[in-house]
């Protein structure tokens, strides 16, 4: 749904896998809502778009074996060095190079709104997926970083951000080329952040390797742009000296057949 360069976007995750953890405090929020969903889960499973592989980790803890699978080299160097899965895999999420049928459960956090067709992620899942199995996923909304956007907006005339499917558009996809699912809840649950600065939410995109749609220009960088997104940033969403921006977070839950 959304026209991303995958090339440079697995460069980017891959070159923040080193600062993402430091910075990731929403994506461990959201990570941890999934848990609390998963706590059925048994056998063996697919850690989707892992990252760092903090899912990875919790889902091997409680002794599940699971394949952790990202893109990004540099994302999956960095969980397979601290030992987070079973096993590792590099490959896109539109096209998984695995058998059908072989995973109890599949879940994946924050990942899948990188992806050009969610229809074609669905209809991979549900087919890596044994007859019964579940999958578990957050993905972002439209309303994702809404603050930042209309101060950019209002700085330059335009913004630089991915704008991320609604609800609805994720529900089709979900059913496009996979409408057998037995069960498909979808929710959305809007998630607050609070950062000292707009310079810290900056830097929290780019810490954990979510870049722009274009890069910002370079004369617009510096001190007097962030001055400017400081002062026009939306009133409502600062609070005591702090900014508030906010995640449009979208959770599935759907269960494959039997
Ligand atoms: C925001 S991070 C989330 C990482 C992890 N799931 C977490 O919760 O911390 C998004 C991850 O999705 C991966 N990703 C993006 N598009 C992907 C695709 N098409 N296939 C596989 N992984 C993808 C990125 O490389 C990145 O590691």
């Amino acid at each position: 749904m959304i026209a991303v360069d995958k090339v440079r976007l697995a460069q980017d995750f891959g070159q923040a896998a080193n600062s993402y953890d430091q910075a990731a405090s929403f994506q461990k929020k959201i990570a941890a809502e999934l848990l609390v969903h998963s706590h059925k889960f048994m056998g063996v499973g697919l850690d989707l778009g892992c990252g760092t592989g903090q899912l990875s980790a919790a889902m091997s803890q409680r002794g599940l074996p699971v394949v952790a699978l990202d893109i990004a080299t540099g994302m999956l160097q960095n969980a397979r060095s601290r030992q987070v899965a079973s096993h590792y895999l590099q490959a896109d999420a539109e096209a998984l190079p695995l058998a059908s049928a072989q995973f109890d459960w599949v879940i994946s956090s924050l990942a899948i709104q990188w992806c050009h067709e969610p229809a074609r992620v669905f209809a991979e899942v549900q087919r890596v997926l044994k007859p019964g199995g579940t999958f578990l996923f957050s993905t972002l909304g439209p309303d994702t970083l809404h603050e930042l956007r209309q101060a950019m907006v209002t700085v330059d005339g335009h913004h630089s951000l991915y704008e991320f499917a609604g609800l609805n558009e994720w529900r089709d996809a979900i059913h496009r080329e996979s409408s057998e699912w037995a069960q498909a809840g979808l929710w959305q649950q809007p998630c607050e952040c609070e950062f000292e600065n707009v310079g810290a939410v900056m830097r929290a995109l780019k810490q954990i390797g979510a870049r722009h749609k274009a890069p910002v220009q370079k004369n617009l960088r510096g001190r007097g742009w962030l001055n400017a997104l400081a002062l026009a940033y939306p009133t409502q969403a600062r609070a005591s000296g702090r900014l508030i921006a906010s995640y449009d977070v979208i959770y599935g839950h759907l269960q494959k057949p039997l």
